[in-house]
């Protein structure tokens, strides 16, 4: 029998914190993110294995997953209760999501995957990893990646530690509400910024909320990125013309 899951809906975890705000404001994001997604999922063989979507919030990239692989299962992992409940609520609203997705209710490195993985997905999550964890990350998909299959994963300046000024992330009307957040950071420490994300709800132009967060997350660079997976025997490639979206696998002279 496999152990319960921890229990990771403390109250004072970030995205306990924050969820409403990240699920309603991610909606934009994917907007762009979705199609170039699909464009560097396009053509991976179901009977290569499952995609896990890894960190998969609400459900925004797994619907993406979804339907550029019409044949492939899916696994979504997500550790945080509030995002994996709108993550539930987006699956069992359609009978195809339902019929291919198992939500798993933990972090990554604690889920119980499949031997082998076709593919894994990581969209807006890396920085979530400290060093040791993304270490485990690559021996893992070093270990299950199927040699046809691949890997995407997003990864956005600041690529050090350093002050980010506060910019505009997203802005929402829903019904009479306009939702908006700002993000801002600060260095922390060596290998990491601290986040500070300032949420705002409006309506009729009067404030009905406010929430300001903050959130430690690591920072590399595509070249550290690289050699990180070099060093696992997995090969690192921008996707089409962006600098931000990337493809892993495991390189040609792996895969004869
Ligand atoms: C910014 S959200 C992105 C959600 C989704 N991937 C998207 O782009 O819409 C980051 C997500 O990563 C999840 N997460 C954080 N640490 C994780 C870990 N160690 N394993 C799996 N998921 C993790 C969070 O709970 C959260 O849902």
């Amino acid at each position: 029998m496999t152990a319960p899951a921890p229990d990771n809906s403390a109250a004072d975890t970030f995205y306990a914190r924050t969820a409403e705000y990240v699920a309603v404001l991610l909606e934009s994001a994917w907007e762009s993110l979705g199609p170039t997604l699909a464009a560097a999922l396009d053509g991976l063989d179901p009977a290569a294995g499952p995609v896990v979507d890894v960190g998969a919030g609400s459900g925004l990239g797994t619907r993406v997953i979804a339907r550029a692989l019409p044949a492939t299962e899916i696994f979504a992992v997500e550790p945080d209760r509030a995002l994996r409940t709108a993550l539930l609520a987006t699956i069992a609203a359609d009978s195809d999501l339902r019929a291919r997705v198992t939500v798993l209710d933990t972090d990554l490195l604690s889920a119980d995957l499949p031997d082998r993985v076709g593919g894994l997905v990581a969209m807006n999550v890396l920085g979530h990893f400290p060093p040791t964890e993304r270490t485990r990350l690559w021996a893992l998909l070093a270990e299950r990646l199927a040699p046809q299959g691949r890997a995407v994963l997003d990864l956005y300046p600041p690529h050090r530690p350093e002050a980010v000024p506060a910019t505009p992330m997203a802005d929402i009307v829903l019904g009479r509400r306009h939702y908006s957040g700002v993000a801002a950071a600060e260095p922390g420490g060596a290998d990491a910024i601290i986040w500070e994300m300032s949420y705002r709800v409006e309506q009729d132009g009067r404030p009905v909320a406010s929430l300001s967060a903050h959130e430690r997350w690591y920072v590399l660079s595509p070249g550290q990125l690289a050699d990180e997976l070099g060093a696992h025997g997995l090969r690192l490639r921008t996707h089409g013309a962006t600098d931000t979206m990337f493809v892993i696998d495991r390189g040609p002279a792996s895969r004869r």
